[in-house]
């Protein structure tokens, strides 16, 4: 009997997971569940055995897959990828995939609930400013960058997006103004939502040039990855920009320096809590628990994301 192994540092809600493990008991399989695990080792032997694995932010490197001698697939249940090492698991003829959109409105509403944060000084209790009128930059059109697009318009702002993969005709018929360039979007745009995923060409661009571009009142929202900044022309920014505010959803390395040095003017949360809301976790976990059924009871590759 095929195991599908649900492996979580960052657990689903219950709610779930109870959903995950009725597909999966639905389908006939076996169901397993590894949750807050606290070592690399721990991983590793619970993948000895499985057939599939349903993953989150989980690391998944050569080593695991190396250690899962049995596993075919493994699911993200996500979006972005970059935990999985894509190579390795085409090396061991495992199928990757992650299920795209299923997680975006819980990450759309965070990223419009920093800026409000941003806008009312982190709740200090000073007055603050307001969303109504303000231009927001949407970096990257996905599934998350076209909902903050949706939503910010009920906060009355403008809507700005640059995204050179999708065709400009698409932003458009959402009602946004398309940008040509990444420099006219920070330049156009007080409030910049972050929506890069982290690869070789988006490391570390967020730079000094683009956010020093940025208008007045500038504020930087990211629910991406923490990758994506330069951290050091990030301090530096902060340091000579008093207006500027970052809030972020993954604690950047230089978090200690922020909070010591530029309280009131940065918020990160404690944890990743983007897709941590019960409607994401259930959309995600069984969109990846069906994807598996289906690959094993049909060979159906869709959300295919490796060679
Ligand atoms: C994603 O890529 O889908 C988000 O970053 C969510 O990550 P998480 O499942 O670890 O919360």
């Amino acid at each position: 009997m095929k195991k599908i192994l649900v492996a979580t540092e960052k657990p689903f809600a219950p709610i779930a997971v109870d959903g995950i493990r009725r597909v999966i008991d639905q389908a006939g399989f076996e169901f397993a569940l590894l949750e807050k695990y606290t070592s690399k080792e721990q991983f590793k032997e619970a993948v000895q055995t499985a057939h599939a694995l349903i993953i989150r932010s989980d690391k998944v490197d050569r080593e695991i897959l190396e250690a899962a001698s049995n596993l075919a697939i493994v699911v993200r249940a996500g979006a972005g990828y970059d935990n999985i090492d894509l190579q390795a698991a085409t090396d061991h003829q495992v199928v990757a995939m992650n299920t795209p959109g299923q997680n975006s409105n819980a990450v759309a509403e965070l990223a419009l609930g920093f800026m409000v944060m941003m806008a009312r000084n982190n709740y200090n209790g000073s007055a603050g400013t307001e969303l109504s009128g303000k231009k927001i930059g949407i970096h990257a059109y996905g599934n998350v960058g076209r909902l903050v697009g949706k939503i910010a318009k009920g906060f009355g702002m403008e809507v700005f997006a640059f995204d050179p993969f999708v065709d400009a005709s698409v932003i458009e018929a959402d009602g946004v103004t398309v940008l040509s360039s990444v420099e006219e979007l920070y330049k156009t745009c007080q409030y910049i939502s972050l929506h890069i995923p982290a690869n070789d060409k988006t490391k570390q661009s967020i730079n000094y040039e683009l956010l020093m571009s940025m208008p007045h009142g500038a504020t930087l929202v990211n629910t991406a990855r923490k990758e994506v900044i330069h951290e050091d022309d990030l301090l530096r920014v902060m340091s000579e920009r008093k207006d500027f505010r970052y809030a972020t959803d993954i604690a950047p390395d230089c978090l200690q320096q922020l909070i010591q040095e530029h309280p009131g003017k940065f918020f990160a949360t404690p944890k990743k809590m983007g897709a941590q809301t019960e409607e994401a976790n259930i959309n995600a976990g069984i969109a990846a628990a069906n994807q598996i059924v289906d690959y094993f009871t049909t060979g159906n590759t869709r959300f295919k994301v490796n060679n």
